[in-house]
């Protein structure tokens, strides 16, 4: 654990919006008010085209997550409870099926997405529930354990950018993939292109 709260993106609009979100938190009774609580401002985030610097907007020809995908850890707090990152996906390119194991928010920057939302059915296996357009300004929730399980890919002819804050680590936690067709889970690790993860 680092000593600090790591800015890697420092400026006075993810600091603002950071110190906002913590308030919002800290003044919620769970998750789910805590998500509505923020919405108002990160709506606002999505819809500020000037805060997110371009080299933030680029693809990693050497992702943890295949594909090109690029994921920027933008903040993350000292205990790892809350972070800020922007997830790139090349065009034609799709993540695949994974968890996040923690709630937060998700919403498009830039270009589009199709996301799809999968249930483990009592045989274990993964079913489909939900399969929805996304375009820039569009956000959601996630809470798990409903909603956790998804797969993003870009429907744009340029990369999709998304921005999510969860409260955790996404990019150095332990999370899962998952095969469409079996349900198995597939321990993953997606890392940050910016910044490394702490040893094992
Ligand atoms: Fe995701």
């Amino acid at each position: 654990m680092t000593a600090a709260d790591e800015y890697v993106l420092d400026t006075p609009v993810v600091r603002a919006f950071v110190a906002d979100v913590r308030e919002r938190i800290a003044a919620s009774a769970s998750p789910a008010g805590a998500c509505d609580a923020i919405r108002p401002r990160f709506a606002e985030l999505l819809a500020d085209r000037e805060w997110l610097p371009a080299r933030y907007q680029e693809g990693d020809p050497g992702s943890g997550m295949g594909g090109g995908i690029g994921q920027w850890l933008l903040f993350r707090a000292r205990d790892r409870s809350l972070s800020l990152f922007a997830l790139v996906v090349p065009p034609g390119s799709q993540t695949p099926i994974h968890d996040h194991l923690a709630w937060g928010l998700v919403g498009l920057y830039r270009g589009t997405q199709d996301e799809e939302i999968y249930a483990r059915g009592t045989d274990g296996a993964l079913e489909r529930v939900e399969a929805r357009p996304l375009a820039p300004g569009d956000f959601y929730a996630l809470l798990p354990p409903r909603d956790d399980i998804h797969r993003v890919r870009t429907t744009s002819a340029e990369s999709s950018v998304s921005i999510h804050l969860l409260t955790n680590d996404t990019g150095c936690v332990w999370r899962h993939a998952f095969d469409e067709g079996t349900g198995a889970s597939t321990p993953i690790r997606s890392g940050y292109v910016n910044v490394a993860c702490p040893p094992e």
